[in-house]
């Protein structure tokens, strides 16, 4: 692993999946590898999916996203992180990827079959989506990608897109992998259901006020098996353990199973000690974004730093694409050789 790179969009709070999922991981692969830890704020992204789009708010959603994610322990001093529409590469590279990736590729991708199938005007930028986040990617030259499971089809598609130009313009991109948490891939929605997700409404916002996540999670389904608390319980059938799972120490949860399933404990129990459990977590973070929401200068400030440090390095790979892709360069970046080549 030599270098990381991570997008989030800005479409509205941010949720205990992406917090397990994704941002867990930009974390500590943070902490292990500075600033070839790379994290973006994927603004660009965010216009594709009307539903969730508002100019309005676009600016401060953006800000948000930053600050939660340093919030939660991301460190800009240590990582490069960036605004997306900062960094005017990423759109440059997309635009020519987006000339080399066969259309039956992008229609394809469930993702967008899924998006594309609630909307009535759907936008030409939905379906060049996965090409603008290889773009993301590929322009730092990123090997690890940190992601949540629904990402998958997008990086296999990056891979296939570094592997065709690798083919046709000479090695230049390294093909990167998916890397999961493995003990949340797929962090499902307070009902247990479908993925936790902002457009679902099915989310713990990671800045939430404590009533209102303890409303979800008192009303969260148990073993749908256990009426009374004479039944026996299954914890691997209720929701409430496995968000205990991924907030309380294993030991807990190992007693707290056992508990249940000889029926000494009633769900109300399992349900306030995940509230508390889950509180150790999320209280420090928002009261760390309180104090960053009292100095937003900071904040901006880390994003211009990371966006300057972000350009370094997507104006050389530009450079090096441009060359190979066969563009005249302009003539002050030219030696008279190069030019007397470059029009023969
Ligand atoms: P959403 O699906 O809520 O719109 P994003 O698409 O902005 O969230 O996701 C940001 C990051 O969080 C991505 O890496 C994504 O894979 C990850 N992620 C989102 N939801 C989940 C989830 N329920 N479980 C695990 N990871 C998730
Ligand atoms: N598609 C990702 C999501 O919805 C966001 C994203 C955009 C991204 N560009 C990226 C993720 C590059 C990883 C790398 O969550």
């Amino acid at each position: 692993m030599k270098r990381v790179f991570s997008g989030f969009q800005p479409t509205g709070e941010l949720h205990i999946g992406n917090y397990l999922g994704a941002m867990v991981n930009y974390i500590a692969l943070g902490e292990q590898l500075g600033q070839n830890a790379i994290f973006c704020i994927v603004d660009y992204h965010a216009p594709t999916n009307p539903a969730a789009y508002d100019k309005d708010l676009l600016a401060q959603r953006t800000f948000e996203a930053a600050l939660v994610n340093i919030a939660a322990g991301l460190d800009p001093n240590k990582v490069i992180l960036f605004v997306q529409s900062h960094v005017a590469e990423h759109t440059e590279l997309a635009w020519i990827f987006a000339t080399q990736t066969p259309y039956g590729d992008l229609t394809r991708m469930t993702q967008f079959k899924d998006k594309a199938a609630k909307l009535v005007s759907v936008p030409a930028g939905l379906l060049m989506y996965p090409v603008l986040m290889a773009a993301d990617i590929l322009l730092y030259k990123a090997d690890t990608v940190p992601v949540g499971e629904d990402q998958t089809q997008h990086l296999e598609l990056t891979r296939e897109i570094a592997r065709r130009w690798n083919q046709t313009y000479g090695e230049t991109f390294p093909e990167p992998q998916v890397y999961l948490n493995p003990h949340a891939p797929r962090v499902p929605g307070i009902d247990g259901k479908a993925k936790m997700s902002k457009s679902v409404g099915n989310t713990i916002g990671l800045l939430e006020d404590e009533e209102s996540i303890w409303a979800k999670i008192r009303t969260m389904p148990d073993d749908p098996a256990r009426i009374r608390l004479s039944d026996p319980g299954d914890p691997e059938r209720s929701v409430v353990f496995k968000f205990l799972q991924y907030f309380a120490p294993p030991e807990l949860v190992q007693v707290l199973q056992e508990e249940y399933r000889r029926r000494g404990i009633g769900t109300l129990v399992v349900k306030q000690i995940l509230m508390q459990e889950m509180m150790k977590t999320l209280r420090p973070i928002r009261e760390r974004a309180a104090e960053l929401k009292a100095k937003p200068e900071q904040v901006l400030d880390a994003l211009e730093d990371g966006a300057t440090k972000a350009r370094r390095i997507a104006q050389a790979t530009m450079e090096e694409v441009r060359e190979k892709f066969g563009l005249l360069r302009p003539k002050r970046q030219q030696t008279p050789l190069d030019l007397r080549a470059a029009l023969r």
